[in-house]
């Protein structure tokens, strides 16, 4: 079974509460989401291997530690995911990004997929599928699946918000695949949005409705 882990850092905590609130404007609801993006790629990029190497300091040859291992792919669900592409690219410039257009038919709330494009070598890269909103993890779901169907693997989840349906969705289909998250919310309502949620997250991000 993935894990669900919840990022809690105080300062994600608070950057949240901001998210969350209705009168935050369109530019500071953006700033935010990209700010916790970087906070919590800082939380979720802990355990990444390091190896050690030779540098030369003006005074010496000293042993250090640089990152080994296999490079990061970051693949955003349009639109909303756009929101936390350059927050994580503050932290990892040299991650490559596939995009994966999904939206959530109104009415059925099931994914309708537009538009894939994979880096060329994502087969050799850790995945970091990033979308702000888990809510019944039908669109998590189908972007996990479009990337397993290209034969990756190595794939983690990180969303600003999470109904407890989505992590139950997610965890059912994909148990390989860890999820981190700032909060876990209460439930979705009749319209599958979570509540208290944060609204229509890719509307908030870029003023549409
Ligand atoms: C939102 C959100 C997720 C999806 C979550 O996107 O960004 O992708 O809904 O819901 P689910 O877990 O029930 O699938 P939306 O479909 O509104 O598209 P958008 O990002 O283009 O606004
Ligand atoms: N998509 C959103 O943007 N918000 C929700 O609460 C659920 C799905």
């Amino acid at each position: 079974m993935g894990q669900l882990f919840i990022c809690d850092h105080p300062l994600i905590q608070h950057k949240l509460t901001y998210i969350r609130d209705e009168n935050t404007t369109t530019k500071d609801f953006r700033a935010l989401v990209d700010e916790v993006a970087t906070l919590m790629v800082y939380e979720i990029t802990r355990d990444i291997p390091l190896e050690q190497v030779d540098v030369k300091t003006p005074v010496t040859t000293a042993k250090s530690n640089v990152i080994s291992g296999r490079m990061l792919g970051l693949i955003p669900i349009l639109r909303a995911g756009l929101g936390m592409v350059d927050g994580v690219l503050k932290l990892i410039p040299a991650a490559k990004v596939g995009h994966v257009g999904l939206y959530r038919d109104e009415e059925t709330l099931q994914p309708v997929e537009y538009y894939v494009k994979l880096p060329k070598d994502v087969l050799e890269r850790d995945l970091l599928v990033i979308d702000p909103m888990l809510a019944t993890g039908g669109s998590a779901n189908a972007a996990i699946e479009v990337l397993k169907k290209r034969g990756c693997s190595r794939i983690k989840l990180m969303c600003l918000i999470a109904a407890p349906e989505g992590v139950k969705a997610v965890q059912e289909a994909h148990p390989d695949v860890d999820i981190y998250v700032a909060a876990l919310d209460s439930h979705l309502n009749e319209h599958g949005y979570i509540v208290p949620g944060l609204g229509d997250a890719g509307d908030r991000l870029y003023g549409t409705d």
